[in-house]
């Protein structure tokens, strides 16, 4: 049995960490959540309030960092250097600033580094946006997922109005616009539809209908 890289990639909120996680445990494969990376760092840079313009000094904080993706019954927990961040990255200053500390070339570089040793010699589902484009261009299968602005917006709002968070369905909308705008326009390894990834579109789809299509076209390419 040939080892299967899954890359799921798009824009925020298309419920590429969702869908990938139920992929990953239908088809008992390592999950690994690429975005939860540049959230951990943005997050360590925040409270050692470097400057997130400051590409050496992220670069760095990142040598002397360590982020484990540790799987538990309870889902995936995020530490940096021991210390659970699990909920800590997933903040609106999070939000805000991870896609600045992302565009750094020599960031991603280390990122990358890191993410191809973790997929390496294991079948694994990625999401992120460079998946498929520069982390494992070589992956079995690519899935491009995408949902309207206003449907991935609302989404967000629901589960924010869930958990009894205050919530704004409006700012959310321009918060994942702007992120989106900055993901796809940076220099480096920018949000891209790979050439040979399948696009998705989940607008109308439920997240099982979406797991679904992905693990058969996981099956046709095993
Ligand atoms: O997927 P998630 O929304 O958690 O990702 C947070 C941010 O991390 C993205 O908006 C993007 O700026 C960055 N990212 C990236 N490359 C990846 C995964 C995430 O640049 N592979």
């Amino acid at each position: 049995n040939n080892l299967m890289n899954i890359a799921i990639d798009g824009p925020a909120g298309a419920g590429k960490s969702t869908v990938a996680k139920l992929v990953a445990e239908r088809l008992s494969y390592l999950y690994i959540d690429t975005g939860a990376m540049y959230r951990a760092l943005t997050y360590a840079a925040l409270e050692k309030n470097v400057n997130l313009e400051d590409e050496d000094a992220l670069d760095q904080l990142l040598e002397g960092i360590d982020i484990d993706l540790k799987h538990t019954k309870n889902g995936v927990l995020v530490y940096v250097n021991k210390a659970d961040v699990t909920e800590l990255i997933r903040t609106d200053d999070v939000n805000k600033h991870v896609s600045l500390v992302a565009s750094h070339p020599s960031v991603r570089i280390e990122m990358v580094e890191r993410q191809r040793t973790l997929a390496k010699g294991t079948d694994a589902v990625l999401d992120g946006r460079d998946i498929g484009t520069y982390v494992l261009p070589d992956a079995e299968l690519k899935v491009f997922l995408t949902a309207s602005v206003e449907e991935r917006a609302r989404r967000r709002h629901e589960e924010q109005v869930k958990k009894g968070l205050p919530s704004n369905l409006e700012e959310l909308k321009k918060d994942i616009a702007r992120r989106d705008e900055l993901d796809s326009t940076r220099e480096f390894a920018p949000l891209k539809k790979a050439n040979d990834a399948v696009e998705i579109d989940s607008t109308s789809m439920s997240i099982e209908e979406v797991a679904a299509s992905i693990i058969n076209l996981a099956k046709e390419r095993a």
